[in-house]
């Protein structure tokens, strides 16, 4: 495997940022996760959309133009014979001497882009099982719409969700409303046929997949609404899913050892998984 780091592209197995970068000493960074189908980057611009959004949030400088980056995602894809599968790229403030504040006015920002194949068989079988999940209370900072590197929250509620055989952690906020997955958006399915998902403006990040999937169910013709949703209304839903780059749209069959529905995975989100990859650009 081939990496991109900071201008050159370099064996996997080599590749290295310093050991003053800001990204290790304060996860002073943002990164994109996106989904490669045939060959074709998934959502592209909104992605990049989202990551210059991210940058200007933490005053981050763009390491290079768009059209630049756009150029090295698809070298390191090609370097990587992606065609199936994602590549990950990580901004970070840079490399300066450990200090809170800023580095000083120039410091060029950090740039890595890896790309990895998956096996859509994995993917598959995801699907026609259903996922585990638990609940966990939100213990994150109040900047969760910004897609930032410092994930240590999520990655303990997913280790938890693992040592409780599940395999995401379900976010709920101090009012018993859901939030979202530690890497991923929820939905649910109301008795009435509706999708029900948390308004974007709301404490959760704006998942790009979240996004395509509401163009997906107004093109199938279903009713979405974008409102929060409490565990309880979770838990009798007919169908619950979630959504992200990686998993485009799993079925969640039992959350906190609570069979959803009938314990098996929904047919609704099954249509929406289907027609996804038509709707998405
Ligand atoms: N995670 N919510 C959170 C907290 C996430 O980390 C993600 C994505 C999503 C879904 O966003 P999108 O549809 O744009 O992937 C929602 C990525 C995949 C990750 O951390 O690996």
């Amino acid at each position: 495997r081939i990496a991109y780091v900071n201008g050159r592209y370099v064996p996997h197995s080599n590749a290295m940022v310093h050991v003053e970068d800001r990204g290790y000493q304060f996860a002073d960074g943002v990164y994109e996760v996106c989904e490669i189908r045939h060959g074709l980057i998934v959502d592209l611009t909104r992605h990049l959309n989202r990551l210059d959004r991210s940058l200007s949030e933490l005053r981050i400088a763009w390491p290079m133009s768009r059209a630049a980056l756009t150029q090295v995602i698809r070298e390191t894809l090609r370097r990587n014979h992606v065609r199936n599968g994602l590549f990950y790229l990580q901004v970070t403030r840079g490399v300066a001497r450990r200090d809170h504040v800023f580095p000083a006015e120039g410091t060029p920002p950090s740039i890595v882009v890896t790309a990895k194949s998956t096996d859509p068989s994995v993917i598959a079988k995801k699907n026609a099982t259903g996922i585990k999940a638990i609940t966990v209370p939100d213990n994150r900072w109040d900047r969760v719409d910004i897609k930032s590197v410092g994930l240590l929250s999520n990655a303990l509620a997913r280790q938890q969700a693992k040592e409780a055989g599940a395999q995401e952690a379900i976010y709920i906020d101090a009012d018993g409303m859901v939030k979202e997955g530690a890497a991923t958006n929820v939905w649910i399915v109301d008795s009435d046929g509706k999708l029900l998902t948390r308004p974007a403006e709301n404490g959760i990040l704006r998942g790009i997949t979240r996004t395509t999937l509401i163009d997906v169910a107004a093109k199938l013709g279903l009713e979405i609404v974008e409102r929060k949703f409490s565990v309880s209304e979770m838990m009798a839903a007919r169908e619950v899913f979630i959504t992200a780059a990686t998993s485009i749209c799993f079925p969640v069959v039992s959350i906190d050892g609570q069979a959803i529905a009938n314990g098996h995975p929904g047919s609704l989100s099954q249509n929406i998984r289907e027609a996804f990859f038509d709707v998405a650009e």
